[in-house]
C-alpha cells in the first residue's frame, strides 16, 4: 500500500506546523489541476490525512486540508447559473445531469442490474460499496455540523444519522448490515480499510471536502444525488443479491433502503429548497454535481477496468 512517506508528502511533518502545512497541501492542489503527478500525490496525501479514527489530531488535520479545499474549489470549472431558477426547472436541470452521467448509465452497473454478475464480480462490488459506505455517517455528521444553526437542518441530518446508526439499536446501523452482507460472500469489511485505487480516494476525498464545505451547496448536491440514486438502485440490488444466493437477512441492507430512503429525500429537498432559492447555491449545486458525476464516472471505470479482468470471468454466473 502506498503511504505518505512514498508520495513525499510526509503526514507527521505536516502536522507539527499546521500553518506550513497547509500551505505546502495547498501549493499539491494547485499543481495538481496540471500535472498528474501531482494529482496523485495530493490525492493520497489527503487521503491519508483524513481516512483515519485520530481525534486527537482531527482540528489540526483539518486545518492543513482547508487552504487545499479553497483551492480545488477555485479551480473546478464553474456551472454558470445567470439567474436563479424556478423549483421545477432546477429539478429538471438535476434530472438532466444525473440522467446523463449518473451511475445507471454506467457499463458496470447495467451489467450488473442486468443479472448476469458471477458471484467474484459482486464480491468485487461489494469491496468498493464497502469503501464508499463505511464512512459516510462521518462525513454525514460534518454536514450535520455544517446545518446546527439552522434548526430545521438540525433536525434533517439528526433524523437522517438516526436512522443509518440503526435508530436506538446499532446493530441495525447500515454499516453493520452492509457487513452482514459482506461477510455472508466472504468480502473483507474491516472498518480500518484503505483504498489504494487512485478514482477511489479521488471520489471520497471529493465527498468529504463537499460535505465539510462552508458553502452548503457542495454537499447538498451530493447528499441529494446519493439518496435520490439509492432509492432507485436498491430494489435493484437486492435482487442481485438474492440472485447470487445471499439469505433474506443478508440482504436487509439493500431492503431497509427501499421504503425508507424515498420520503425521507422527499422532505430533505424540501428543506434544501429553502437555501437553493439563491443564485449562488444553485451555480453551487450544479457545479458540485456535474464534478461528483465526473469523479464517479472515472472511479466505476476504474473498479470496471478491475473486474473485466477477473480471471475466469468468461466462464458465466458461478451458482
Ligand atoms: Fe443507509
Amino acid at each position: 500500500m502506498t503511504t505518505i512517506r512514498d508520495i513525499d508528502l510526509d503526514l507527521r511533518a505536516l502536522l507539527r506546523d499546521p500553518g506550513e502545512g497547509g500551505r505546502r497541501l495547498a501549493g499539491t492542489a494547485e499543481r495538481a489541476f496540471r500535472d498528474a503527478e501531482a494529482y496523485a500525490t495530493y490525492h493520497r496525501a489527503l487521503y491519508e490525512l483524513h481516512d483515519r479514527d485520530e481525534p486527537e489530531t482531527d482540528c489540526e488535520r483539518r486545518a492543513i486540508a482547508s487552504p487545499a479545499y479553497r483551492c480545488e474549489e477555485r479551480n473546478i470549472s464553474r456551472v454558470e447559473v445567470p439567474v436563479a431558477l424556478p423549483e421545477a426547472a432546477l429539478i429538471e436541470a438535476i434530472d438532466r445531469q444525473v440522467l446523463s452521467g449518473g451511475r445507471g448509465q454506467h457499463p458496470m452497473i447495467r451489467h450488473l442490474f442486468g443479472g448476469q454478475m458471477t458471484v467474484e464480480e459482486v464480491r468485487l462490488f461489494l469491496r468498493h460499496q464497502w469503501f464508499r459506505t463505511y464512512r459516510l455517517y462521518q462525513d454525514a455528521t460534518d454536514l450535520a455540523v455544517n446545518l446546527a444553526y439552522d434548526l430545521e437542518g438540525a433536525a434533517t441530518m439528526a433524523r437522517y444519522l438516526y436512522q443509518e446508526m440503526g435508530e436506538d439499536d446499532p446493530a441495525g446501523a447500515h454499516v453493520a448490515l452492509l457487513a452482514n452482507l459482506l461477510r455472508e460472500l466472504d468480502v473483507p469489511c474491516d472498518p480500518g480499510a484503505r483504498s489504494t485505487l487512485l478514482e477511489e480516494i479521488v471520489y471520497l476525498n471529493n465527498r468529504r471536502r463537499s460535505f465539510r464545505s462552508p458553502e452548503i451547496g457542495w454537499a447538498f448536491a451530493i447528499f441529494y444525488v446519493t439518496e435520490l440514486v439509492v432509492s432507485a438502485s436498491h430494489q435493484h440490488l437486492y435482487r442481485v443479491m438474492r440472485d447470487v444466493g445471499v439469505s433474506e437477512q443478508g440482504a436487509e441492507y439493500y431492503r431497509v433502503h427501499i421504503a425508507m430512503v424515498p420520503p425521507r429525500a422527499k422532505r430533505e429537498w424540501t428543506f434544501f429548497w429553502r437555501f437553493l432559492q439563491r443564485r449562488e447555491v444553485q451555480e453551487t449545486f450544479l457545479t458540485s454535481l456535474r464534478h461528483h458525476l465526473e469523479v464517479e464516472r472515472r472511479y466505476f471505470d476504474a473498479v470496471w477496468r478491475v473486474m473485466q479482468a477477473l480471471p475466469g470471468r468468461a466462464a458465466g454466473r458461478a451458482r
